[in-house]
């Protein structure tokens, strides 16, 4: 069923720089991912502060194993349509594999998912040489970037599979030092995913920046989830940081407002939820 944005109360429209005030006064910020317009509407009325088009769409939408066989093509159809959905909740886009494999393909990347499709910022992973010019430039030319460190499902091959991150002492170690320096390059705000609890709370006091957690810990200044693993709609096993909020409701709507309550009042993530 369609849900027209407009028949949702008014809300002022999240911005950028309203996720840094956030940070400082301790408001616990909602993420969660949208990839069409109808669950869009669902997120705007729910009062969502950050809807994010992630590549996870790969995974969730398409069927893949990964999220690599993702094109700027597939981002830039998603993102416009979520996009339709919205009027106050942000919109982040990722920008998918390769995509930022140098600084002008990230420019381009950034113009189309900004400038064509309608996001307001976009979404990097890692921290390489070649990334943190791309934040910079991507910065420079006004398109906020939030950053994406600890397990970046890009790198899924690197690590050997999807495998929590950072958990010895020397991983931790450069896990801070990347965070400073993607804060240092311009990102405007940091997604952490898949890191022992209490690397997510040293890194989030560590950066000024708002750090968004998913499978990070309690401590960030934010949490993400996939919706389809937050409905318990993913084919397969729940990943253990999320949490199947339509279970005992009756709505989507019913489950996506009870995410965005527990992430505000501390309740999620639980210690189930979290990884040492
Ligand atoms: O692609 C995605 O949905 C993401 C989130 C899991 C943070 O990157």
């Amino acid at each position: 069923m369609y849900v027209d944005p407009a028949s949702a109360p008014a809300r002022k429209p999240v911005t950028v720089p309203d996720l840094r005030t956030m940070k400082a006064e301790g408001r616990k910020i909602v993420m969660l991912t949208a990839y069409d317009s109808s669950f869009a509407a669902q997120l705007e009325r729910a009062g969502i502060d950050v809807a994010l088009v992630g590549d996870s769409l790969g995974m969730v939408v398409q069927g893949h194993r990964t999220t690599l066989p993702v094109t700027l093509d597939h981002m830039v159809y998603h993102t416009a349509a979520v996009a339709r959905g919205l009027s106050a909740t942000l919109l982040i886009a990722d920008l998918p594999f390769m995509s930022d494999r140098d600084t002008a393909h990230a420019l381009e990347a950034g113009a189309r998912l900004v400038g064509e499709a309608g996001a307001a910022a976009v979404k990097i992973e890692g921290a390489a040489p070649h990334i943190l010019d791309a934040i910079g430039a991507l910065v420079d030319r006004s398109i906020p970037v939030c950053a994406h460190l600890g397990l970046t499902p890009q790198s899924v091959h690197r690590f050997g599979g999807f495998k929590i991150q950072g958990r010895a002492q020397e991983a931790a170690d450069r896990m801070l030092a990347e965070a400073l320096a993607v804060q240092a390059a311009g990102a405007d705000l940091l997604v952490l995913e898949g890191v022992p609890t209490a690397l997510g709370e040293r890194i989030t006091k560590a950066l000024q920046i708002p750090v968004i957690g998913i499978g990070a810990g309690p401590h960030c200044d934010g949490q993400v989830l996939v919706i389809h693993d937050m409905l318990g709609v993913t084919p397969g096993k729940r990943p253990k940081f999320s949490k199947d909020f339509l279970a005992g409701r009756d709505s989507v709507a019913a489950a996506i407002a009870a995410y965005a309550e527990d992430v505000r009042s501390g309740a999620f993530p639980a210690p189930e939820h979290c990884f040492n």
